[in-house]
């Protein structure tokens, strides 16, 4: 077999959000395929990168009061953590602000701009005089001109679902500051994808192979007839003030941040290539046994190696008709393959935060430690086709428990300790097994190495889990027809005992190989116990020899009460009850990106930058709250909350209210009894895990640690309405 070389990306997130479950179903399996592809043995390479630039970014900077580097740094590192622990082995991790992105996004525009296919115009666009930036269209609000709903985009409406242009909104206000926009000029620049050479181009390599037929069809759709082309030009500037790359003959105006994120698969890689080709002992495991890779390899256009690239299927667009019309017009390699998957949903649903399934990767690694689980499952349901993945969380643990457990840890746990303590640790020889079964059964499990190749190799990973199982069932059907717990107390059955538990290990073993992919760190534990170099695909026709290590306990039960304790963390986090003035800082449901790339503002950024700011309420809006001085009658510990004191609140009326605040941590509850508090009254009666919550108390807080809740000035009295 000849070795391949192949350069694998998973898409860039964004610099200002957590990695959650979402993000995961693409890492994982990413990961999965390239260790596949490792143990292998060709040389593949995974790099990806933070996406850093954009609106957005800078937003959410200015209002932490950091710069937009300090911010993308700290998430850089959050992302990091995130992935390691997952097990997530990227070659490499950068991020788009650096060096060598900056340097490629000139090469591919100024090459785009010396054929004739970069154009500037002049546009309209909304302009906020308040924040003193242009907006894109979706950062306008206003109220929808059918009919009349609040507060909806500049592009459609939520409520009617009719479609329009942001200057036919009513009272149009900056989603930014909530000052009212003005129509302003401005000069962009536009890649020219409705230059037929581009058309051309693009309908070929579309149909080339590339794509999932699903995609391909969908591509076709968006690209239109040759007579009626649907593609027009991109726009691919943004004015100033923006976080992103000025463009180099034209000050002031910077690259749209969609322009250098898949570039940044480029800057990744090249900053691989300078580490691997750089002496130094940490070089990690990167293309293992082969000379340092050499960049132009990977990206000249007659370049042999395979470029790969895994995607939501939501930014396909970008992927499969952006990306490979920017290589090839800069005279670069386009991609062998896009494999576009789908969302995740949890329990059959959007991940949602009321029901606790909106599950950052931090909160899972919290709860249930044991990241492989997750990866388990994720590769028992990935198929290769863009459907979206169902996390069902009872099912989770079922499969987790039946088949990791139940299947596959338990056949070395039944067998393992009796070569130690009978054997003294040494596995039978070869010539020792004859047993026809035990022999068969090797080569049948050494025999299915091809078919489950081919599902790694296509990401069916599901058949792949599938085939696997039923190796686990085989093997297990015969330890229990075997039993060696009834052969060891029989006399003159050493041999077979010895046989059947060799054979036994054997075909853990063979499992490991197979499941190495899916379950990287305790195959390693696997290793270390068997007493084996670490396995590669092709040692499925070795075997056991020599002496084995004590077997130690490898994966333990998945308990149900660990999900249950994460749903409940993550819906506890949202209450409204607990802490700060402002409920800020929340992801929304937009973590899922979403479809609506025919924009040059993806509802994802939008949604990204939405969560950081909140428009002017008027004076109405605020009389819609109920704030009341409240006396705090009693205050409780609540047993099994990690964060919540139990409030009884006088508020003036003939009742008191139950309250419950995530003020646990600033608070004794003995020094709350009889003080004077505020809270918000009319905010409607939420059920919580611990029971009713009537109301929300208010507290500060800030960057530094510290919560304070709110005291009225000596004289008012409980019911006074604060307005
Ligand atoms: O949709 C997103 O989350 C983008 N940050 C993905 C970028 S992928 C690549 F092009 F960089
Ligand atoms: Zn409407």
């Amino acid at each position: 077999m000849t070795t391949r070389k192949i350069l694998v990306t998973s898409a860039l997130p964004y610099a200002n959000g957590s990695i959650h479950l979402g993000h995961l179903v693409e890492y994982i399996q990413t990961d999965i395929w390239v260790r596949f592809q490792k143990m292998r043995g060709n040389e593949c390479y995974y790099v990806c990168a933070d996406d850093t630039h954009g609106t957005p970014i800078m937003l959410r900077a200015e209002r932490e009061g950091i710069t937009p580097e300090a911010l993308i740094d700290r998430v850089w590192q959050e992302h990091k953590s995130d992935f390691d622990a997952f097990h997530v082995g990227f070659d490499h991790y950068g991020s788009t602000n650096s060096a060598e992105t900056r340097e490629f996004a000139y090469g591919i525009y100024n090459k785009l701009r010396d054929s004739g296919l970069i154009e500037s115009r002049a546009i309209e666009q909304f302009y906020d005089p308040v924040k003193q930036m242009f907006l894109p269209d979706r950062f306008i609000k206003g109220e929808c001109p059918k009919c009349s709903a609040k507060d909806q985009y500049g592009d459609n409406c939520e409520a009617c679902g009719a479609a329009y242009a942001p200057t036919e909104l009513k009272n149009p206000y900056s989603a930014v500051s909530g000052a009212a926009p003005e129509m302003r000029q401005s000069e962009h620049y536009f890649f020219r994808l409705s230059d037929p050479r581009c058309q051309q181009f693009l309908r070929e390599w579309t149909t080339g192979g590339a794509l999932q037929a699903e995609a391909a069809n969908k591509m076709q759709e968006w690209l239109g007839s040759e007579s009626d082309s649907k593609l027009s030009d991109w726009d691919i500037s943004r004015d100033a003030p923006y976080f992103g790359f000025e463009i180099p003959d034209a000050p002031g105006k910077y690259f749209y941040v969609w322009l250098d994120a898949p570039v940044g698969y480029m800057g990744s890689f090249k900053s691989l290539c300078n580490k691997l080709n750089t002496p130094s002992p940490d070089k990690g495991r990167a293309g293992e046994g082969f000379p340092s890779p050499n960049f132009d390899d990977f990206w000249s256009p007659d370049s042999q190696a395979e470029l790969v690239h895994f995607i939501g299927k939501d930014i396909l667009y970008f992927h499969a008709l952006f990306w490979p019309a920017m290589l090839k017009n800069a005279g670069l390699r386009t991609p062998t393959k896009l494999c576009a998957h789908g969302f995740l949903t949890v329990n059959g649903e959007k991940m949602s935060k009321s029901r606790g399934t909106f599950i950052t990767a931090q909160s899972y690694i919290e709860n249930i430690k044991n990241t492989e689980y997750l990866r388990y499952y994720y590769a028992a349901k990935i198929n290769g086709t863009m459907e979206d993945l169902d996390l069902n969380l009872d099912d989770f643990v079922a499969k987790v428990n039946s088949d990791l457990i139940g299947k596959y840890i338990n056949i070395a746990s039944r067998c393992a300790g009796f070569i130690s303590r009978k054997f003294d640790g040494v596995v039978a020889t070869h010539n020792q097994i004859t047993g026809n079964r035990g022999s068969q059964l090797m080569g049948i499990f050494i025999g299915s190495e091809e078919l489950i190749a081919d599902a790694y190799e296509n990401r069916d990973f599901g058949r792949a889990i599938r085939e696997i199982m039923r190796l686990a069932d085989r093997a297990n059907e015969y330890v229990n027809d075997m039993a060696p717990w009834v052969l060891a107390k029989q006399e003159g059955q050493e041999a077979k005992l010895h046989e059947v538990c060799t054979v036994s290990l054997n075909l853990f073993r063979l499992l490991t190989l197979y499941l190495k992919p899916v379950l990287p760190k305790l195959a390693e534990q696997v290793e270390a116990f068997l007493n084996i170099a670490p396995l590669n695909w092709s040692d499925t026709d070795q075997i056991l020899d020599g002496k084995i290590n004590e077997y130690k306990h490898l994966a333990t039960r998945l308990d149900p009460k660990l999900i249950a304790a994460m749903t409940a963390a993550n819906t506890e986090t949202l209450t409204p009850a607990p802490s700060s003035v402002t409920v800020a800082g929340e992801n929304t449901h937009s973590e899922q990106r979403h479809a609506a790339h025919q924009q040059s503002v993806t509802k994802a950024e939008v949604a990204e930058a939405e969560k950081d700011f909140e428009p002017f309420i008027s004076i109405e809006d605020f009389m819609k709250v109920d704030l009341r001085v409240a006396r705090i009658v009693n205050a409780a510990q609540v047993e099994g909350a990690a964060k919540l004191l139990q409030l009884t609140l006088d508020v003036g009326e003939a009742q008191t209210r139950n309250v419950f605040a995530g003020i646990k941590s600033a608070y004794d509850p003995e020094q709350l009894k009889g003080r004077l508090t505020v809270m918000v009254a009319n905010l409607a009666p939420r059920k919580m895990k611990f029971g009713m919550s009537e109301g929300m108390v208010l507290a500060a807080s800030g960057d530094e640690p510290g919560l304070f809740i709110l005291s009225p000035d000596s004289g008012a009295q409980p019911g006074m309405r604060i307005k």
